[in-house]
C-alpha cells in the first residue's frame, strides 16, 4: 500500500523541492497530495512532477489556510479520499509586506552579531499584518492556525494503532522567543507577525508531542536555512530579479562563514527529506532539524535545541483549542443565518 503524504503550499519553493525530491526518492511507494490555494499553480506544479516522475500517483487538494471554513472542507474533503495519512508537512507560509530595516542592517553589518543577523535575519524585518475575513491576523492564520485546525481535523486519518505518523512543519531561525506574546498570539499589536508565528510553530509542536505520541503521531519543526524562494524575493520587491542574480556570489561567499545560507529550494528541503527517512520516536521534541549546506555546497541536517518550555507550549494550545471552538461555533452562526428562512414558520 502506498504511504499517503500531504505537503502544503506544494506549488512553489521550499513545498515543490520537496514533493521533487520524494518521488525521487520513492515514486512507486508513494501517494502524494499537493494542498494549494491556488488551483491553478497546483495543476502547473503538478504537470511538473509528473513530467520527471510519470508513473508517480500525485492528488491536488484546494485549500487556503488562512480560511477556516476552506481547511474544514479541505480536511473532509482528504477524510473522503484517504483512509491513512502517513507524513503531513505543513509548509505553507507568508511573510506579509516586510520591510527592511537599512539602518538596523548597517549597524548589524559593523557589529558582533553580525552572522546570526545572517543566519537569522534577527532585528532587520518588520512586517505590517492584515485581517481574514474570519477576522483573524493574516499571518497567525496562515502559518499557524489553520494547519492547526488541519491537523485536529485529520485526526482520524494520521491517529492509528500499530502505525505512527508524522507532522513536519516549516519553521524558521527567524523564530524568536522576544517576538511571541503569550497574551497576544496572533500578534495583533506587534510589528514581527512572521516571527511570532514560526516560534508559535515551534511551540505548537512541542504541544501536538505531548498531546499525541500515545496515539502514534509524531511531530517535528524543521529551519530550510536561506533560500531564495517567492517569500524572500518579496523582502525586496523592487529589487529586479537580475540584481538577485548579481548578489548570488556574494550569497555564495558568505556561506563559507555561515551553513545557514542554503539557497536553493532543494538544499532548503533537506532536512524535511531527513525527516521522512527518520523514525519518528527517535526524534527529540524539544529540537529544531536544520537544513545546512557546507561552503562546498554538501547538504546535510542538524539538530539544535529550541528555546521553549513545556508550559508556555501547553498555554498556547489550550488558546488554540479554545480559538478553534469559537470560529466553529461563529462558522455555524455565519452558516445558520445564510440559509434561507423556513415559510412554515410564522413569526
Ligand atoms: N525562503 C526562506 O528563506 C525561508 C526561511 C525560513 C522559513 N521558510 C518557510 O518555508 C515555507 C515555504 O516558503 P518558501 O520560502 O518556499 O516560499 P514560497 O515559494 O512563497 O512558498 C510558500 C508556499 O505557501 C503557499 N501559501 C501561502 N499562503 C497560503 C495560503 N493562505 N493557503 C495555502 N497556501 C499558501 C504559497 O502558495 P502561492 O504560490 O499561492 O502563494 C506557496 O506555495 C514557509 O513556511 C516559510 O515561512 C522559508
Amino acid at each position: 500500500m502506498r504511504k499517503v503524504v500531504l505537503v502544503t503550499g506544494a506549488n512553489s519553493g521550499i513545498g515543490l523541492a520537496l514533493c521533487e525530491r520524494l518521488l525521487s526518492h520513492d515514486t512507486e511507494g508513494l501517494h502524494l497530495c499537493l494542498a494549494c490555494r491556488n488551483v491553478q499553480r497546483a495543476q502547473a506544479a503538478r504537470s511538473d512532477l509528473l513530467a520527471s516522475h510519470p508513473a508517480a500517483q500525485v492528488d491536488l487538494l484546494q485549500m487556503d489556510t488562512s480560511s477556516v471554513s476552506s481547511v474544514l472542507s479541505a480536511a473532509q474533503d482528504v477524510k473522503v479520499r484517504y483512509d491513512r495519512l502517513d507524513y503531513l508537512y505543513l509548509n505553507a507560509g507568508i511573510m506579509l509586506n516586510p520591510e527592511f530595516d537599512v539602518k538596523a542592517f548597517f549597524k548589524g553589518l559593523f557589529s558582533s552579531n553580525v552572522i546570526t543577523m545572517f543566519a537569522t535575519g534577527e532585528g532587520i524585518l518588520t512586517q505590517k499584518d492584515g485581517v481574514t475575513t474570519d477576522g483573524l491576523q493574516q499571518v497567525f492564520a496562515t502559518n499557524l492556525f489553520g494547519h492547526f485546525l488541519l491537523v485536529r481535523e485529520l485526526e482520524p486519518v494520521l491517529c492509528h494503532e500499530g502505525r505512527t505518523s508524522q507532522l513536519v512543519w516549516t519553521s524558521s531561525s527567524n523564530a524568536h522567543r522576544s517576538a511571541f506574546n503569550p497574551e497576544d498570539i496572533q500578534h495583533r499589536t506587534g510589528t514581527q507577525p512572521y516571527s511570532s508565528s514560526k516560534y508559535a510553530t515551534d511551540l505548537l509542536s512541542l504541544a501536538f508531542n505531548q498531546h499525541y505520541n500515545k496515539q502514534g503521531l509524531y511531530s517535528s519543526v524543521i529551519c530550510p536555512g536561506f533560500v531564495m524562494t517567492n517569500l524572500t524575493y518579496g523582502i525586496l520587491p523592487s529589487f529586479p530579479a537580475i540584481l538577485w542574480t548579481l548578489l548570488m556570489p556574494v550569497f555564495w561567499l558568505i556561506r563559507v562563514f555561515t551553513n545557514t545560507f542554503t539557497l536553493t529550494p532543494y538544499n532548503g528541503s533537506e532536512a524535511l527529506i531527513w525527516l521522512f527517512r527518520q523514525k519518528p520516536e527517535s526524534l527529540d521534541p524539544y529540537a529544531k532539524y536544520h537544513s545546512l549546506t557546507s561552503g562546498l555546497g554538501n547538504n546535510y541536517t542538524q539538530p539544535h535545541k529550541m528555546n521553549i518550555t513545556l508550559e508556555s507550549s501547553e498555554s498556547l494550545y489550550k488558546k488554540l483549542l479554545q480559538l478553534e471552538s469559537d470560529m466553529k461555533k461563529k462558522l455555524a452562526e455565519k452558516e445558520k443565518e445564510a440559509q434561507p428562512a423556513d415559510p412554515s414558520v410564522k413569526t
